[in-house]
């Protein structure tokens, strides 16, 4: 077998990894701290001086992570006791090993950008985690809910069809069919409000995307739907599969989880799937992706919302969950840096949960920089085969482009994008739907 290639990193100068190290993450840092910082006297009122202090301390451990990063130090073992420090420590030392003679230690603007980037991610946990008793802030909850709040009319409006299309028994099935692609590319075009792009600045949903649907078509590169149909119309038909069970790895909080959930609600009432597993965070990660408690503030506040269309579906939400129709899940493995070829060996546990899927839905960027390993394969490459072996059941890349990463293209192709818009990899202005399975 031909050997893979190599991984992106920042040491390749003037690339979106070299530039994400150099600019992006410091200026997402300075943010986490200015958030802290406007948080002292709420962490007075509550904890009293011992807040005060918990505060200085994260703030002091900030700044130093700040400080090595911009000075490339070498990347250094994690002293907290968390349920994967351990697993971070090992992987650090399997980075080590892979370098060679004269290379130095794992650092920066040297190692794999997908290893370190996850790794500042997990040393602002580790720095909250060790300044009790502030230890469970999440540094960027209000930039998630202003996401939230910002979106409201965008909200309103897809909840507002969603509700039109219910109960979907008088639908036809090419109604549900097409319904089923609007809110597939809906929860698509979701995936552009991610919060780390934008280093943490506001990036909500502002247009009615229902009707911009049809403009957007010419900028999804590959757009595997109709075998997602395909599978799932068939299994709706088959009587030996009473149970269909679709999974969501989620992505961000705010617009995009309400796209996810509300394309989950369209596949759940129209019976394309009779049971919705989501896979969420379990600590604060690229800024804006989903924890358990985002995931339930968005349901409490849909619920409870004055606008009519968005409390009926918060109310349906909920409902489902309680049903133990939506199952809410989180594991460590998410949030480590391995790609998702290992998961069998590091996270045997949550393969074996994720095999139990007829379809899984992969939401964001970063999920498809795990599913490729975060290396630098051709253009042409087939989707299959840089997945390097991780098939536990059909899977989908529901992805707008934040990387120097795509495969499964058409010859040329590139090319001609790299063409008509130089940065057509990393603005997130187009997207994929891509899938692997059988077809
Ligand atoms: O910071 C870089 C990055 O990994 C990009 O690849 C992407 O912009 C972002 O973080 C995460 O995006 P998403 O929320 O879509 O996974
Ligand atoms: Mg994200």
């Amino acid at each position: 077998m031909a050997e893979s290639p190599a991984f992106l990193s920042a040491k390749d100068e003037g690339s979106f990894a070299y530039l994400t190290i150099k600019d992006r993450t410091p200026q997402i840092l300075t943010k986490v701290i200015d958030t802290l910082h406007r948080h002292k006297s709420e962490f007075f009122e509550k904890h009293g001086e011992e807040g005060i202090e918990a505060e200085k301390k994260a703030i002091s451990l900030l700044s130093k992570l700040r400080n090595e990063l911009q000075t490339d130090k070498p990347i250094t073992p994690l002293v907290d006791k968390c349920v994967d420090t351990h697993i971070w420590n090992q992987y650090l030392e399997y980075q080590r090993s892979l370098l060679n003679e004269g290379d130095g230690e794992p650092r920066w603007f040297f190692s794999p950008w997908l290893f370190v980037e996850c790794y500042m991610y997990r040393r602002i946990h580790e720095a909250i985690v060790q300044s009790p008793p502030i230890h469970d802030f999440d540094v960027f909850k209000e930039s998630k809910e202003e996401n939230f709040f910002e979106s409201q009319d965008s909200i309103d409006a897809l909840c507002t069809h969603l509700l039109q299309l219910k109960p979907t028994k008088g639908l036809r099935e090419e109604q549900i069919q097409d319904e089923f692609f609007k809110l597939l590319q809906i929860s698509l075009w979701g995936n552009k409000c991610d919060l780390s792009l934008s280093g943490g600045e506001s990036s909500s949903q502002k247009a009615d995307i229902i009707n911009c649907l049809q403009d957007l078509k010419p900028f999804i590169l590959i757009n595997d739907t109709e075998s997602l149909w395909a599978l799932l119309s068939k299994l709706k038909k088959t009587v030996e599969t009473p149970v269909v069970r679709v999974d969501i790895v989620l992505d961000n909080s705010g617009f995009e989880l309400i796209t996810d959930l509300v394309l989950a609600d369209f596949l759940f009432s129209s019976e394309l799937a009779t049971e919705i597993h989501f896979h969420g965070k379990s600590i604060p990660w690229f800024v804006s992706d989903v924890t358990v408690h985002d995931f339930n503030w968005i349901v409490e506040h849909m619920k409870s919302s004055n606008l009519e269309s968005m409390s009926t579906c918060g109310a349906c939400w909920e409902a489902y969950a309680r049903m133990g129709r939506w199952v809410y899940h989180d594991h460590a493995f998410w949030t480590l840096p391995h790609p998702y070829c290992v998961m069998p060996q590091v996270a045997p546990d949550l393969y074996a949960e994720l095999q139990k899927a007829h379809l899984i839905l992969f939401k964001g960027d970063l999920n498809y920089r795990k599913l490729m390993g975060d290396r630098k394969w051709k253009f042409t490459f087939p989707f299959h085969q840089a997945l390097s072996g991780f098939h536990p059941a059909p899977l989908c890349s529901i992805r707008t482009l934040k990387c120097e990463l795509q495969v499964g293209l058409q010859p040329g192709q590139a090319e001609q994008l790299t063409a008509s818009d130089p940065h057509w990899l990393t603005t997130g202005r187009y997207g994929i739907l891509q899938f692997d399975g059988p077809l």
